[in-house]
C-alpha cells in the first residue's frame, strides 16, 4: 500500500513550504539562473555541484578550493564556464556571485558565511551550520539583519518521504508521538587515506586536511556529521527543540590517533504538546496538559545493523523511515485489558488478561502487520538546492532551513557533544 497525502494542502503543509508552495505556482520560472559559486570542492561540495550542474536555475560561475587535487575534481563536474580559484576573498570579489554554496569543514562555516553575506551574497551553508552556538547566533542575527537567503545543508527537509511523514505526524496518524529512536550506525572507520607516508614532512597537514572530521580543532565529531540531519528532523515532527539532554560516548574501537568520540549514545527530552488532531481521534486531551517524549539518538562505527533510521513511535502507528523508504504501521487497535491509560485500574481484568496483554507486547512482530509504504521522488540533494535556488530568485528569506533553524539545529546536537563530555544533564540554551 501506497500513501499518499489526501490532498494538496496537507501535502504542503507538510512541505514547510512558502518554497514548494510557489515552486508550484512556477513563480521563479522567468528568471534569470542564479550566478552561483562553490567553495570547497571536496566529497560534499562535489555532490553539490554535479547537482548544480544539471538545474537550468543555476549558472555555476566559479568553484573554489585551496587543496589543488580537489579543485580539479571539483572543477571537472562545474563545467569550462566556472572559474576555478584557490582562495576564497579572491572568488568572491572577482566573481561578486549572486549565491554562495559553502561545502567545507565544520570549522570554516562561520567566517566563510560571514564573508559571503558581507560580499553581498545569498548563502546555502552545509550542515551542520557553525562549530560553536555562540557563533550560530552571531550568523543568525547578521543573517537577519542582512535579509540575505540564507538555507542549511539539511536536506531531509526536501526529502519527499520526510515531508509526507511531517504530513502524516500533523494529520494525526501516529496519534500522540511518545517516543523516538534515531540511530546512524556504520561499520567503517570514517577516515580517509592520506597520500604520503605518516612521519612525512607533510603528513600532519595532509591527515588534518582530509581527515579534519577526527579532529575536535575542525569538527565536533558525529554529533555534527551525523546527527545533526536527524535531530533535525526530530525538532521538526516534534515542533519544538530539545528541553536536555544526557549523554555518554567514547573512543572505544578505533584508537587510531582520532580525537572525536567513534560512539555516541544521548538521549533527548522534549516537551510538547499533544497534538490537535487527537480531540480529531477522539481524545480529549486538554492542550495546556504539555508532555515529555523522549529520544534516543546513537551513532556507532563497529557495526551497520538497521544503518541510518528513525523509529518515530506514536500511541497509535509507527513511521520507520530512512532516506530511501519510509513505512508507516498502524498500532492494533486493541485496548489495553490489564490497565488503562489515565491511570485508573480495571480490577477485572488485570488478572485474566496480563498473560494475553504481555504476549502481545513481547512479541516485536506481532504489532507489524503490512506497512503503509510512502512514495519517494527525486533526489534530496537536488530538491533542496532547487528550494533554496527559487528563494534567491525570489528574494524569500523563508527557507526550508533558515539560520534560526541552522541555530537550533546546531545547539541540538552540541548539547550532546557538551552532556558527553560533562555526563551532566545539559540544558538547551536560550537562543
Ligand atoms: N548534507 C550532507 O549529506 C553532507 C554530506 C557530507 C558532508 N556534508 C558537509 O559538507 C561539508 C564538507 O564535508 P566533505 O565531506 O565534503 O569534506 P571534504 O574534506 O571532502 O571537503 C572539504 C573541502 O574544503 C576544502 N577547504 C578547506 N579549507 C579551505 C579554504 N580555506 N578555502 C577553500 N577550500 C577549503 C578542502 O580542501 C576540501 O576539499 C561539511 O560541513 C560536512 O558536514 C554534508
Amino acid at each position: 500500500m501506497t500513501y499518499k497525502p489526501s490532498n494538496r494542502r496537507e501535502f504542503l503543509a507538510g512541505a514547510s513550504g512558502a518554497a514548494l508552495a510557489a515552486a508550484a505556482a512556477g513563480a521563479a520560472e522567468s528568471q534569470p539562473p542564479v550566478r552561483v559559486a562553490v567553495v570547497g570542492t571536496g566529497a560534499r561540495g562535489s555532490d553539490l555541484i554535479r547537482n548544480l550542474s544539471t538545474i537550468e536555475s543555476a549558472e555555476i560561475v566559479a568553484v573554489c578550493d585551496d587543496y589543488e587535487p580537489h579543485l580539479l575534481h571539483g572543477h571537472k563536474f562545474a563545467g569550462a564556464q566556472a572559474k576555478a580559484f584557490d582562495n576564497y576573498s579572491k572568488m568572491l570579489k572577482e566573481m561578486k556571485p549572486q549565491a554562495v554554496v559553502v561545502a567545507t569543514p565544520l570549522y570554516l562555516h562561520h567566517p566563510m558565511c560571514l564573508e559571503a553575506i558581507d560580499a553581498g551574497c545569498h548563502v546555502f551553508c552545509e550542515k551542520t551550520m557553525c562549530y560553536s552556538i555562540d557563533e550560530a547566533r552571531e550568523l543568525a542575527d547578521v543573517v537577519k539583519k542582512r535579509g540575505a537567503v540564507f538555507q542549511v545543508g539539511l536536506q531531509r527537509r526536501a526529502n519527499a518521504i520526510y515531508k509526507q511523514a511531517q504530513a502524516m505526524v500533523q494529520a494525526g496518524y501516529l496519534g500522540r508521538i511518545t517516543a523516538i529512536n534515531c540511530q546512524w550506525h556504520r561499520n567503517n572507520n570514517w577516515r580517509r587515506p592520506v597520500p604520503v607516508k605518516r612521519g612525512e614532512p607533510k603528513w600532519s597537514a595532509l591527515e588534518h586536511r582530509l581527515n579534519w572530521r577526527l579532529y575536535w580543532d575542525y569538527s565536533q565529531g558525529l554529533m555534527t556529521e551525523l546527527a545533526s540531519h536527524q535531530m533535525d528532523i526530530v525538532n521538526w515532527l516534534l515542533g519544538t527543540p530539545p528541553k536536555c539532554v544526557i549523554g555518554a560516548g567514547g573512543i572505544d574501537y578505533w584508537r587510531d590517533g582520532r580525537e572525536v568520540f567513534d560512539n555516541i549514545w544521548c538521549t533527548y527530552e522534549y516537551e510538547v504538546a499533544p497534538p490537535k488532531s487527537n480531540a480529531v481521534a477522539g481524545r480529549t486531551l486538554d492542550e495546556e496538559n504539555r508532555y515529555t517524549v523522549r529520544v534516543a539518538y546513537s551513532s556507532i562505527q563497529s557495526n551497520a545493523y538497521q544503518g541510518a533510521s528513525e523509529l518515530i513511535m506514536g500511541d497509535r502507528g509507527t513511521l520507520f523511515f530512512t532516506q530511501q523508504k519510509g513505512l508507516f504501521y498502524r498500532e492494533l487497535g486493541v485496548e489495553d485489558p490489564g490497565w488503562s491509560k489515565d491511570g485508573r485500574l480495571d480490577r477485572d481484568a488485570t488478572i485474566v488478561t496480563s498473560g494475553k496483554t504481555l504476549k502481545m507486547s513481547n512479541d516485536p512482530w506481532a504489532h507489524r502487520g503490512k506497512p503503509l509504504e510512502i512514495d519517494i521522488t527525486g533526489d534530496d540533494t537536488r530538491e533542496e538546492l532547487l528550494a533554496f535556488l527559487d528563494c534567491v530568485q525570489r528574494e524569500d528569506p523563508a527557507t526550508i532551513s533558515d539560520a534560526q533553524n541552522g541555530l537550533a539545529n546546531t545547539a541540538t546536537v552540541l548539547i550532546g557533544n557538551e552532556a558527553t563530555h560533562s555526563r551532566q544533564v545539559t540544558p538547551f540554551p536560550t537562543l
